[in-house]
Order: structure tokens, then C-alpha cells, then sequence
């Protein structure tokens, strides 16, 4: 169990995703705080098929390994989520698990609500924005609280780890990372 868990929705090892994650892991433990990094990789995540019994088992019905997922979610203080832009939204299986966590979350009291964090995103050219706008939906119906940084939580790169040549991204990050652990201390007080 961790303060903060981030979850990259990359498929691939070693991969852009996953490196802004790391930073904001870094930015997160020097703040004195904990933090988890889990990948969707190697893991496909199906779409929530609507039938209505997480209320009743207080997981998901489905077996795909997001329930393996569940209690580090839910024990954390923050969360954040890192995707790659597809065809100028988040890959698919990334909605796929922010959907389907806040079903669950949902129907069994809303256990989201007041986690800190928020989307981390990356791509080679374009697709951001709307990328970011689209996973934040899901924070927002959920409760929780998004800190901001000095720029949106974008990113630039295409073959893995050429996003560390993006020093505005990664400055980005590290503040949006920081923010969440400074807002994480401020709560618990
Ligand atoms: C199926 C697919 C669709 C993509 N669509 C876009 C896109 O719409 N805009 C863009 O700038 N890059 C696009 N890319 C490039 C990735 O977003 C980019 O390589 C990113 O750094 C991948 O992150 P990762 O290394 O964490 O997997 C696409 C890549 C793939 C495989």
C-alpha cells in the first residue's frame, strides 16, 4: 500500500507513460509521502459491461486483473493515471479502468471521492488537451480533487523515453506531482 498510486496505461516496457510517472513518483517521495507505480501492461483491461454488480460484490465482476488493483486504489490519498494519445484520445483500456473504478467506487459509497491526483499524458504531436479533458471526467464525477502545475499535464515524445527531452513537460509533472502530495499533507493536517 502507498499514499499515492499512479498507474500507466502504456502497453509498452520502458515507454513515455511510464517515465513521466516516474518523475512524478520522485517528486512524491522527496515530498516525504509514498508512492506506487502500477502498469496496464501486459494486462488488458475489458470496458465495464453495465452489469450492475459491483454494488453487490464490491469489486468488479470482471477478472481481468483490475480487481488485483482495487485495494491499493482505494487505501491510497492520491491517484494518478498516465496515458498515451490514440488517435487523439486516451488508449482505450485507460478509460476502460477509470470507468470501471468509478463504477465500483460508486456504487459502494464512493470510496474515490476526496483522492487527490489526476491525468498524466503523453504523445508525439497532438491530442493532449483533449486527451487530459477526457480522463478528467472521470475524476470530477468521482469527487476527487486536481491540482494544477505551471502548464496542462502534457507531454511530448514518441519512441520510448524520448519524453525526457521535454524538459517543460517533465518540469510539469514534477510540479503537478509535488502539488499532490503538498495538497495530500495539507488535508490530513
Ligand atoms: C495506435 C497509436 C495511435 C497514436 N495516436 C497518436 C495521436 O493521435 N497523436 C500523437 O501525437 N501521437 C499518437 N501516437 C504516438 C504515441 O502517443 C506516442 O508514441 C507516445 O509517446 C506513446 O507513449 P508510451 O511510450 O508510453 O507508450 C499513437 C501511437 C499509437 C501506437
Amino acid at each position: 500500500m502507498a499514499d499515492v498510486v499512479l498507474i500507466s496505461g502504456s502497453p509498452r516496457a520502458n515507454g513515455n507513460t511510464e517515465y513521466l510517472l516516474n518523475v512524478c513518483k520522485e517528486a512524491i517521495e522527496s515530498a516525504g509521502l509514498t508512492a506506487k507505480v502500477l502498469t496496464l501492461r501486459g494486462t488488458p483491461i475489458q470496458s465495464c459491461i453495465a452489469c450492475g454488480q459491483c454494488g453487490k460484490l464490491g469489486r468488479c465482476a470482471l477478472n481481468d486483473g483490475l480487481n488485483d488493483m482495487l485495494p491499493d486504489i482505494r487505501e491510497a490519498d492520491g491517484f494518478i493515471v498516465g496515458a498515451p494519445v490514440y488517435f487523439g484520445t486516451a488508449r482505450g483500456d485507460v478509460m476502460n479502468l477509470l470507468q470501471r473504478v468509478g463504477m465500483v467506487s460508486r456504487a459502494n459509497g464512493g470510496w474515490m471521492s476526496g483522492k487527490v491526483g489526476g491525468p498524466v499524458v503523453v504523445a508525439r504531436r497532438g491530442g493532449q488537451t483533449a486527451t487530459l479533458q477526457e480522463m478528467l471526467m472521470m475524476y470530477f464525477i468521482c469527487g476527487m480533487t486536481v491540482p494544477g502545475s505551471t502548464y496542462w499535464n502534457i507531454a511530448f515524445g514518441q519512441a520510448p523515453g524520448t519524453v525526457a527531452e521535454d524538459e517543460e513537460g517533465i518540469a510539469t509533472m514534477r510540479t503537478f506531482a509535488e502539488n499532490v502530495a503538498s495538497l495530500i499533507q495539507k488535508i490530513r493536517g
